[in-house]
């Protein structure tokens, strides 16, 4: 699978080196049917439910999931409001923040098995999950488990308490972190919740319902029901929550914005993206096109804040093309489990046709299709060649929609107001990066550009400590920092 295969000579002493496999050992079992975790205990959910959830990297069946229905939706969300006004909602955070920081070591301790998991369900190398994915997970619920104390701090001089009951629904691309982005900070200020994970990657919630049991997490503080769409708007809908924090598609998050209209309940979306990668002619070249394929490809583009639009100085643009392209055919493609991968396999065969959809639109609208070919895709599962676009138009298609894919539109600039102009035209904004060595361009670039977060000389860069979000279409609210704690939090 990882065989040298050089598409044109120059690339031999560039290309992957053959290696020999090198698989991920620990063992991570999946269970053969999935339920919900309701008031503290592991349920089967209804036979009639059950759907089957795939392996991406072969596309093979891994488990049997069972959908929640409006019943046992209300099940989760009665459990969820008891233990508010019985244990959490009035428990001293100091009390709130050892139940996290229980849960922070226990994820440690299992981030193996929870990185094996995650790679198998989602289909993302094991690279990532082990060493990205899971250690901000611990880091997530390290942070909020500090906050819990000192809320007090939270808004300064306001008193302040939990909002009550949240409903989270979260997608597939970071299935882990995800939760831990919307656990951590609701169980810090006294919510409690029930949780929706993606029907696509349900594994590692499941797993963390486990650790939350071995933390003695209160039951009924943490819910999760496993389910769809028709899941995920039952939560939307229920009467008894308080809050919904949402992240997933625009449009999906527009169907959520209509729902809980008029219905007092409060809001944070984590919408779409389109992110701009601009490079200047003076920036560190070979940290660029590193931070560009990391932007894009290493979790196959499937990343709300993914680099999806690369914006080159002209100067240089056929230079920095030549060293992007060179650089792609060191990429390994292959088996996610594999520690020497660096680009995995999309999540579900639904992104696998949406995402060859979108090429074969960039390329009837004009666009030169290149992918990288030094290392083949495998034939079975979810793959596509990291793929370069470029004779692309700022009115295209594939430079204006969410293509969640590792696919990259490449587009020029003359003048750094044209690259600001051509970034911010789009109707997402969420995150981009700026290269360049001179940091007084990089100041004016990056507060001109409407995007929620912009990355200085980097891309994906994540902390708990900062806060993360966006603007426009891509949403609002902040995840992440002491501004993550504000949606779960009343002024008193
Ligand atoms: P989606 O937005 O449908 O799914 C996200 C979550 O919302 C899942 O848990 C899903 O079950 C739930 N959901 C779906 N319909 C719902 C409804 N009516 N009410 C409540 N919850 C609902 O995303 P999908 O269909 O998996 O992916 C489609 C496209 O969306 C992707 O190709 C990508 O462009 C975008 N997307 C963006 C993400 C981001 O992080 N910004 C994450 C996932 C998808
Ligand atoms: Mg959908």
């Amino acid at each position: 699978m990882n065989q040298q295969k050089p598409s044109d000579p120059t690339l031999k002493l560039r290309g992957a080196l053959p290696l020999a496999p090198a698989p991920e050992r620990c063992p991570a079992p999946v269970p053969e049917r999935l339920g919900h975790f309701i008031g503290g205990e592991v349920v089967p959910g209804r036979d009639e439910s059950l759907f089957t959830s795939y392996e991406p990297a072969t596309g093979e069946p891994l488990c049997q999931v069972a959908a929640a229905d409006a019943e046992e939706v209300d099940r989760a969300v009665t459990a969820a409001r008891s233990a508010f006004d019985r244990v959490w909602g009035g428990m001293p955070g100091a009390e709130r923040g050892k139940y996290l920081y229980r849960i922070a070591r226990r994820i440690q301790e299992r981030s193996r098995e929870l990185a094996v998991l995650e790679s198998r369900d989602n289909g993302k190398p094991i690279r990532e999950t082990r060493d990205v994915d899971l250690p901000l997970v611990a880091a997530h619920f390290f942070y909020y488990a500090g906050w819990a104390d000192k809320l007090d701090y939270a808004i300064p001089g306001q008193r302040v308490r939990p909002v009550g009951v949240a409903g989270q629904i979260i997608p597939w691309n970071f299935p882990l972190l995800m939760a831990a982005w919307k656990l951590a900070p609701a169980l810090a200020t006294g919510n409690t919740v029930v949780l929706k994970p993606a029907e696509t990657t349900p594994l590692t919630a499941m797993m963390l319902a486990e650790i939350l049991a071995e933390a003695e997490l209160p039951p009924g503080v943490v819910n999760i029901v496993n389910g769809a769409g028709a899941t995920g708007a039952a939560l939307v809908d229920h009467p008894g929550v308080d809050k919904i924090a949402f992240t997933g598609s625009t449009e999906v998050g527009r169907i959520i914005t209509r729902a809980t209209a008029g219905s007092g309940k409060r809001l944070t979306m984590e919408l779409g993206g389109k992110g701009a990668n601009i490079v200047f002619a003076d920036a560190a070249l070979d940290q660029a096109v590193e931070g560009v394929i990391d932007g894009i490809f290493f979790n196959q583009g499937q990343v709300c804040c993914a680099g999806s639009r690369l914006l080159i100085e002209e100067g240089i643009a056929a230079a920095f093309l030549d060293r992007l392209k060179r650089r792609i055919e060191t990429l390994r493609i292959g088996d996610p489990l594999d520690k020497n991968t660096d680009v995995g396999a999309l999540n579900s065969v639904e992104q696998l046709q949406r995402v060859q959809r979108y090429i074969e639109i960039g390329r009837r609208q004009g666009a030169a299709v290149w992918q990288g070919s030094a290392c083949p895709t495998p034939e079975q599962g979810y793959f596509v060649a990291p793929t370069l676009l470029t004779g692309v138009q700022q009115t295209d298609t594939v430079v204006r929609e969410e293509i969640f894919g590792p696919v990259l539109s490449v587009l020029t600039f003359r003048t750094p107001d044209e690259a600001i102009r051509k970034a911010n035209d789009t109707e997402y904004g969420l995150a981009a990066s700026v290269w360049t060595e001179k940091a007084s361009k990089l100041f004016e670039v990056a507060h001109a550009l409407n995007s929620g977060v912009v990355w200085a000389n980097g891309a994906n860069l994540f902390d708990p400590a900062s806060p993360f979000g966006g603007m426009r279409h891509s949403g609002f609210g902040r995840e992440g920092g002491i501004a993550g704690l504000w949606p779960y939090l009343e002024i008193q």
